[in-house]
């Protein structure tokens, strides 16, 4: 069988080399037929569609056909058709079956079609084989190999930051500890806390919640960087919009305002939806008819509207007089919630919106502060159906208001003189955003939880796979 070399079933869909000998490999997905012939239909992954192998029965092993159940393992040797049937261009007529691996009925867990998401996140080993998750899995990989090429075009240079950190870059203070002390028996100091003098590094380290303090770093030299990197947060958050741990996507740039930054933000995303549509076409049609019929619809309005810039302080006032009971009572200073983002977007602006200059109060301390002392050059970008996409901010370049607000803020100099020092030599307008990048494929596959755009989630109670 090994003399010709496999054909990707996605390639054989599209040929049009009938009569042509082929090898394809691939799990089944089902098998029906009669007393004379077998119709298998096989996935390798490499698109939505299976292609169908007809086997008549006669030609081969009784015992091995048996075998060939939901979710074995084959390759078939055979010649390619024109199919007869409705919507299949092409099928094989097999010459030769061999089993890879089988998958007993009684026990493969995926034997049956139509199980729920809930269920399929109990088996994320096996949940790649599904056609849902084979089209979220091919989307994603389009989606970072787009983000790439969209600022490789732009003359970013992608940098690689740390993973393991000293720093807690946002304040957010939900870390978790990266520590080889003896977790039973830590080394103490005289005062009766954790001596982590003595740990691996020297000093206490945690996973990174964002890469941006190390992007800043790069963009003061190299004028504009972007990581694409894993970040880690401890927050004890249940929402079908969190993970503890999911990646980020941070530009940054030099000589940059916030409102370069967003239009960077706004061009970016447009590029990305489009870039999903003309790669990613048939998976989209197939999530959209099993999940979200409005799903390229949702795609388009991103790309055909100019998205909505708006203060914070003109959304507290729109969402003051909006008349809606929310569950979070709306005034100057709070954290808008998910009910507010939605309420925006969906019923006032009803297009994308950037909300600029929020509360100091709510914001990270590296944020560029206004002459107003209240606000700072914040900017959030709320998309429909999943609320904010993407964090960002024109940073605050100068030395003395900074390292004044560190003070404010209780952040230790010691743990963040790399930082302040580049306000000190050669500093520059500088600004950048962090894009989730779960929460972009949770819209771009209509996906409602985004435990289901991620191969294997983490999220609290959950790290078995
Ligand atoms: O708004 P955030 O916290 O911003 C930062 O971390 C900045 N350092 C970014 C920067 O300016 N370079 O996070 C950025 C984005 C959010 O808008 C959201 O899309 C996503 O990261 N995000 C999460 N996604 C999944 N699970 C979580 N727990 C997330 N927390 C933030
Ligand atoms: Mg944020």
């Amino acid at each position: 069988m090994e003399h010709i070399t496999r054909t990707k079933v996605s390639d054989l869909l599209q040929s049009k080399d009938f009569g042509k000998e082929v090898l394809i490999k691939g799990w089944v997905r089902t098998r029906r037929g009669n007393k004379q012939v077998s119709f298998i239909a096989v996935n390798d992954g490499s698109v939505i569609h299976n292609i169908q192998v007809v086997a008549e029965v006669e030609k081969f092993n009784e015992e091995l056909l048996r075998q060939v159940t939901t979710g074995s393992c084959i390759a078939v040797n055979g010649i390619l058709v024109e199919s007869p049937a409705q919507g299949q261009p092409v099928e094989i007529q097999a010459k030769e079956i061999a089993l890879y691996g089988t998958a007993d009925p009684e026990t493969y867990p995926l034997q049956k079609k139509g199980h729920s998401l809930e269920f399929l996140r109990e088996i994320a080993h096996l949940r790649p084989r599904t056609n849902t998750f084979g089209a979220i899995l091919r989307i994603r990989h389009a989606m970072a190999f787009g983000i790439h090429k969209y600022f490789n075009d732009h003359g970013f240079y992608y940098l690689h930051t740390p993973v393991i950190t000293g720093s807690d870059a946002e304040g957010a203070g939900a870390l978790f500890r990266v520590s080889t002390l003896d977790a039973q028996n830590p080394p103490l100091k005289e005062d009766g806390t954790i001596d982590y003098s003595q740990d691996f590094f020297g000093k206490e380290t945690k996973l990174t919640v964002s890469g941006q303090l190390e992007a800043e770093l790069g963009a003061l030299a190299l004028s504009q960087v972007y990581t694409f990197s894993p970040t880690f947060r401890a927050e004890n958050s249940n929402t079908p919009r969190h993970l503890a741990e999911f990646w980020m996507i941070e530009p940054e740039m030099a000589f940059c305002d916030i409102n370069d930054n967003m239009d960077l933000a706004e061009d970016m995303l447009k590029f990305l939806m489009i870039y999903a549509l003309e790669k990613c076409h048939e998976d989209l049609l197939f999530l959209q008819k099993m999940y979200d019929n409005e799903l390229i619809e949702r795609l388009e309005f991103v790309i055909n509207n100019k998205f909505v810039r708006a203060t914070y302080t003109e959304a507290v006032e729109i969402l003051m007089k909006s008349g809606q009971s929310f569950e979070f009572p709306v005034n100057w200073g709070i954290d808008l919630q998910a009910e507010h983002e939605k309420y925006l977007v969906e019923k006032h602006f009803k297009k994308p919106v950037i909300l600029t200059d929020y509360p100091k109060e709510i914001k990270a301390f590296y944020m560029k502060q206004n002459d107003d002392g209240k606000t700072v050059r914040a900017m959030d970008v709320l998309f429909p159906k999943i609320g904010e996409v993407i964090g960002g901010s024109q940073r605050e370049e100068n030395y003395k208001r900074l390292l004044q607000r560190t003070q404010e803020m209780h952040m230790p100099e010691k743990d963040i003189w790399w930082y302040l020092e580049t306000r000190k030599f050669g500093t520059a307008p500088h600004s950048g955003f962090g894009l989730g990048f779960e929460r972009l494929i949770l819209f771009v596959t209509g996906m409602a939880n985004i435990r289901d755009v991620i191969p294997f989630p983490r999220t609290p109670k959950n790290a078995e796979f």
